[in-house]
């Protein structure tokens, strides 16, 4: 009795090792070297400090709050529900639309969404909502709902040349398998946590990137026309997305592979 119960936890060890020997494969050793340095000095740091002298410059803090009709001292909690629905455009925005919203507001020039500058600014405006929990509310009224249906509709359909939808690789029944040396995550998984995380500074392409832009960089990846950056479709697929970690606090900027 005794030698079985050995034999198996021996067996157990083995199955433990040869997982944890798997999931080095997603990572190669150098790739996780540089992944703990560039969580000690995040490059992107340099960027959200660039976004605040830019915000500043453009917005600042005060006309941007009242441009949402908040006080300022909320802006944190509510920063941290988007993408929400927002009075001044009549639909549901992105926090980067926002931005571009309070710049037109000020009778600034506004930026685009694919701009470097924008991609800063909307990491240091993120990034003022830092230990807050997403809470963005799909319940909220009729425009939340619609777009969570959309973005929903949008994750599960299947196109381009492969056929396929986000779905296939994102969904809970797959999670754990690999595609070519990576691992597929779980949208909806704590370690991932995609609404809290982004923009993160992605080692793979040595820069800081926005949630939209990452899933483009999957569209293209996957063979699917690529949805532009502010359309309906892509809003409603980040509503979705975000949805799906939800109370998750807000860490800006991350490191992703
Ligand atoms: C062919 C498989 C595949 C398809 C289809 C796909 N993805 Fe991905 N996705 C991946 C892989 C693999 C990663 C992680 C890669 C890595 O380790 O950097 C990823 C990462 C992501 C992340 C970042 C997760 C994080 O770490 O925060 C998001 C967000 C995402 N995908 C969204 C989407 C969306 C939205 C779609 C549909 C438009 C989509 N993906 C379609 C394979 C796929």
């Amino acid at each position: 009795m005794r030698q079985r119960s050995i034999s198996a936890a021996l067996i157990c060890l083995a199955l433990l090792g040869s997982a944890n020997g798997e999931e080095k494969l997603s990572m190669s050793d150098a790739d996780r070297k540089m992944y703990a340095e560039l969580l000690e000095s995040n490059p992107a740091e340099m960027d959200v400090a660039e976004g605040e002298q830019l915000f500043g410059e453009l917005i600042g803090t005060t006309e941007y709050a009242k441009m949402l009709g908040v006080k300022e001292k909320e802006l944190p909690k509510y920063i941290a529900g988007f993408p929400r629905y927002i009075e001044p455009a009549k639909k549901v925005v992105t926090l980067a639309q926002s931005v571009q919203m309070a710049a037109a507001y000020a009778g600034k020039p506004v930026p685009k969404l694919e701009s470097k500058e924008m991609v800063k600014m909307s990491a240091y405006v993120k990034s003022l909502a830092n230990g807050q929990k997403t809470n963005i509310d799909v319940e909220a009224n009729a425009h939340m709902k619609e777009m969570m249906t959309l973005g929903q509709q949008v994750f599960e359909e299947r196109r381009g040349g492969r056929g396929l939808s986000c779905n296939n690789c994102h969904s809970k029944e797959i999670v754990g398998r690999r595609l070519r040396m990576q691992q597929l995550p779980d949208l909806g998984a704590k370690e991932t946590a995609a609404a809290g995380t982004w923009p993160a500074y992605r080692m793979t392409k040595s820069q800081m990137v926005t949630l939209d832009k990452r899933m483009q960089q999957c569209m293209k990846n996957a063979l699917m026309a690529e949805i532009p950056l502010g359309s309906r479709e892509i809003v409603a697929l980040e509503v979705y997305v975000t949805n799906k970690t939800k109370g998750n606090p807000i860490n800006i900027p991350s490191v992703k592979r």
